[in-house]
């Protein structure tokens, strides 16, 4: 890719940022945000690590969105962060105002743009940038599942002692608490975890995955996840300008798969040069079926707010 923008230079922004010129997923990356002088030294300090990594990525700051120009992906990472006690749907209403005035940017400077959602509620958030943009369900995709299963498969290997490179970890529907941990295709090399792992030990790594995000907050208290969200978007990302054809777990808009239309949840995609190119629907067994169902419900809820 030549040129990606990040909207918002907070930390998830300023570490995919790192992430995406480390790995020279793009030619340019452009990081914009409101708080003057914030994106410029972000985009400076980064670009000041690339003798040492060894990278031609170059980076810039911006306060102005028309700086989004020619992007071929934009990465929304703005609006207020959720405090500690706050759920992810408390924020809503603040970043659905930001989403649109950039999502509204987007289609005047950039409108052939991909856009990938990072901002809370991302479910929500991830369908109101599809709405809003007109643009096709392939390019327009939020992250969760990534981070999500990679905080799964952490758990994993730390509870097994087993190298974390041999683990394979799915978590799927809505980005809360109603989440859904795939124990029955969460493997280690191949061997189901209920081969290793006894049914507490897993209890407690589904527990510990649904609350991933908040034992972050309440430990930093003043920031979110930042390093873990970074590397997830990168992988989404590198998936698609390497056009990998990855199979990784994110938000989309499904279109009747699992029965469901007209919602953004998380849903095992296939990523490759023309974004989410194939959502692929798992035979889901009653349990999971269930709470599948009740993770969109809790989406739902929140869809209701946004068509208000
Ligand atoms: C998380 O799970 C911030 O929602 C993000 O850490």
């Amino acid at each position: 890719m030549k040129k990606i923008t990040i909207v918002g230079a907070g930390r998830v922004g300023e570490s995919t940022a790192h992430n995406l010129a480390k790995h020279e997923i793009c030619r340019e990356v452009m990081l914009i945000d409101i708080k003057e002088g914030m994106p410029q030294g972000a985009a400076l300090d980064i670009q000041e690590s690339s003798p040492i990594y060894d990278f031609d990525t170059k980076l810039s700051g911006s306060n102005d969105l028309k700086d989004l120009v020619g992007s071929e992906m934009v990465v929304i990472t703005a609006g207020v962060p959720r405090k500690p006690g706050m759920s992810r749907s408390d924020v809503l209403e603040t970043n659905l105002a930001v989403l649109y005035g950039i999502v509204d940017e987007v289609l005047k400077h950039a409108p052939k743009a991909m856009l990938l959602v990072v901002s809370n509620p991302v479910d929500v958030l991830t369908y109101a940038a599809w709405k809003r943009s007109g643009f096709k369900r392939s390019h327009v995709f939020g992250m969760a599942g990534v981070l999500d299963s990679a905080r799964m498969a952490s758990f994993v290997a730390l509870e097994t002692g087993f190298s974390v490179k041999d683990v394979n970890a799915m978590v799927l529907g809505g980005h809360g608490d109603s989440m859904v941990p795939m124990t029955r295709f969460t493997t280690i090399n191949g061997i189901p975890i209920e081969h290793f792992l006894s049914k507490e030990q897993i209890d407690k790594i589904v527990k510990r995955t649904r609350e991933g995000g908040a034992e972050i907050l309440s430990l930093r208290k003043t920031a979110s996840a930042y390093d873990a969200p970074g590397a997830a978007v990168t992988s989404m990302i590198d998936a698609i300008s390497h056009n990998r054809r990855h199979i990784l777990p994110a938000v989309a808009v499904l279109d009747g798969e699992y029965g469901l239309n007209d919602i953004c949840m998380g849903v095992p995609c296939v990523f490759g040069e023309q974004g989410m190119e194939k959502v692929i629907e798992l035979p889901l067994i009653p349990q999971e079926a269930t709470e599948f169902k009740r993770s969109a419900d809790a989406v739902r809820t929140d869809l209701v707010k946004l068509k208000k």
